[in-house]
């Protein structure tokens, strides 16, 4: 971080002594200014729910440009990474600073290859939940006993620890997806197939059974691999940051990244893809594009809870730069299945069209995000709805991982522990309970 000449001068119209705030620059982006000293010089706290205007950490992993619509990956743009690298390239980006050479690929491939079984006892987990139970209840509980398995890399403090716990959760959280997705269906686990590709083997473990061959479709894989790409970080996201705070009391990294699984779940953050498909359900049932006027009209009406899924965006107000990919994704793998004219497609295409003329939502910059069009591939490529957020997690794995280890790596860091405006009951004395 680079401490810029201007400072910032905090001064109290009670002729309480002011103080300067150093700020500092990133490398591009908004300044920051730093309060570290605040409560310690003027015993205020800053105030911020939700975090809006507050910068948590310095990070170089991942910067987004909200207004710009730009997401870069350690300093790559996400659209030449989507087009030109495959999913596990981005992984060594993320994880180690930059994309690899030929011989680094190889070499990244065959560590996170050899590690794609799970514990044979891991399948028992599987069997105390009900088939029905949603895909994200069952994964929160698997990557958490991972813990339970890997005792030589649980020490989040120790690099090597650190090193193989990140290629164990990449590896595995694709054979973890697909179990349960198989436990779901009532069908065998499939092992993992080590010749095929990162994606590839995603699509085998899930689709593939014991009793006939089964061979991916390139372009579907390929789709995959991008939706990988495209989920894999993404700055200081809700989960992101559940997963640093959590590891920051030094926890092991498979505990830390099942609190980033359960926090994903939600609607407002992963959970959208899955309420997307949902909401375009919905309106086909209730008459597909003819009715988009009469459900816009409810997402407007503020007694209304009704909100248009897959729009708008904490840092984006502009269109989410992975909804544009992902949109380009869906026309290839509909083309591909001769689904042109799947009418979810078209009632998605039509329904983001009426959106962005409509006033409610350019006042409030709410754009297609990177869920709008995911749901609708993931639909097409045979995924069932409620394993969407499981895929989400699958991907994002990676970059939790990298901000975790960021963080860890970082010397300044210590335990993340926010205050609060106290506007409870003042000090009283308990009575008595005759006397209450
Ligand atoms: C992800 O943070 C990340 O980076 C997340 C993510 C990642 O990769 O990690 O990008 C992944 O979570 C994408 C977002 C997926 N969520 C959804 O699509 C759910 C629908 N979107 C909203 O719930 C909402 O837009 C949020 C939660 C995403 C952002 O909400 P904010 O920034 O807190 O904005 P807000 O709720 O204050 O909204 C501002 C206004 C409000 O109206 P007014 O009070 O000003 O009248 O916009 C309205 C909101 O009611 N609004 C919407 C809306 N989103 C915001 N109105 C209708 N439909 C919506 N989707």
């Amino acid at each position: 971080m680079t401490p810029s000449d201007v400072k910032a001068t905090l001064s109290f119209s009670d002729g309480s002594p002011s103080m300067d705030l150093p700020i500092y620059k990133g490398t591009v982006g908004p300044d920051v200014i730093d309060i570290r000293k605040l409560y310690g010089q003027t015993g205020k706290f800053t105030y911020d729910p939700g975090f809006l205007s507050t910068a948590s950490c310095n990070s170089t992993i991942t910067y987004i440009d909200g207004d710009k619509g730009e997401l870069l990956y350690r300093g790559y743009p996400i659209e030449q990474l989507a087009v030109h690298c495959d999913f596990l390239e981005t992984c060594h980006l993320l994880l180690y600073g930059d994309l690899p050479d030929l011989a680094q690929k190889t070499d990244f491939t065959a560590r996170v290859t050899n590690h794609t079984m799970v514990n044979e006892q891991m399948q028992f987990f599987l069997r105390g939940f009900r088939r029905d139970a949603h895909p994200m209840a069952v994964m929160t509980g698997l990557v958490g006993a991972l813990s339970a398995f890997y005792h030589d890399s649980t020490d989040i403090n120790n690099p090597q620890h650190r090193e193989i716990a990140a290629i164990r959760l990449i590896a595995k959280m694709p054979t973890l997806v697909a179990m349960a997705y198989k436990y779901s269906a009532g069908q065998p686990y499939m092992y993992p197939k080590n010749k095929l590709s990162y994606a590839a083997n995603f699509m085998h473990m899930m689709f593939a059974t014991p009793c006939e061959d089964y061979v991916p479709n390139d372009v579907l894989v390929r789709a995959l691999d991008r939706i990988f790409i495209l989920h894999a970080d993404h700055e200081q996201n809700a989960s992101t940051s559940t997963v640093r705070l959590c590891g920051s009391s030094g926890t092991n990294p498979f505990a830390a990244i099942a609190a980033g699984v359960a926090c994903l779940w939600g609607p407002a953050h992963g959970g959208a893809n899955e309420a997307c498909l949902n909401m375009l359900g919905d309106i086909q049932q209730i008459g597909g594009v003819e009715k988009i006027g009469e459900f816009i009209k409810q997402v407007k009406d503020k007694n209304s809870s009704v909100k248009l899924m897959g729009f708008g965006h904490r840092v984006y107000k502009n269109y989410d730069p992975r909804a544009k990919l992902m949109r380009e994704t869906c026309h290839e793998v509909l083309g591909a299945l001769g689904l042109e004219n799947d009418p979810l497609f078209k009632l998605a295409m039509a329904l983001e069209k009426i959106a962005l003329e409509d006033e409610y939502f350019v006042a409030r910059k709410l754009y297609p995000n990177v869920d709008f069009y995911s749901g609708i591939v993931q639909s097409a490529l045979g995924i069932p709805v409620s394993l969407f957020t499981a895929i989400f997690a699958l991907a994002r794995t990676v970059g939790w991982i990298a901000q975790l280890n960021e963080m860890i790596g970082d010397p300044e860091y210590k335990i993340g522990r926010p205050r609060q405006l106290y506007v409870g009951a003042a000090p009283r004395q308990v009575k008595p309970i005759a006397e209450r």
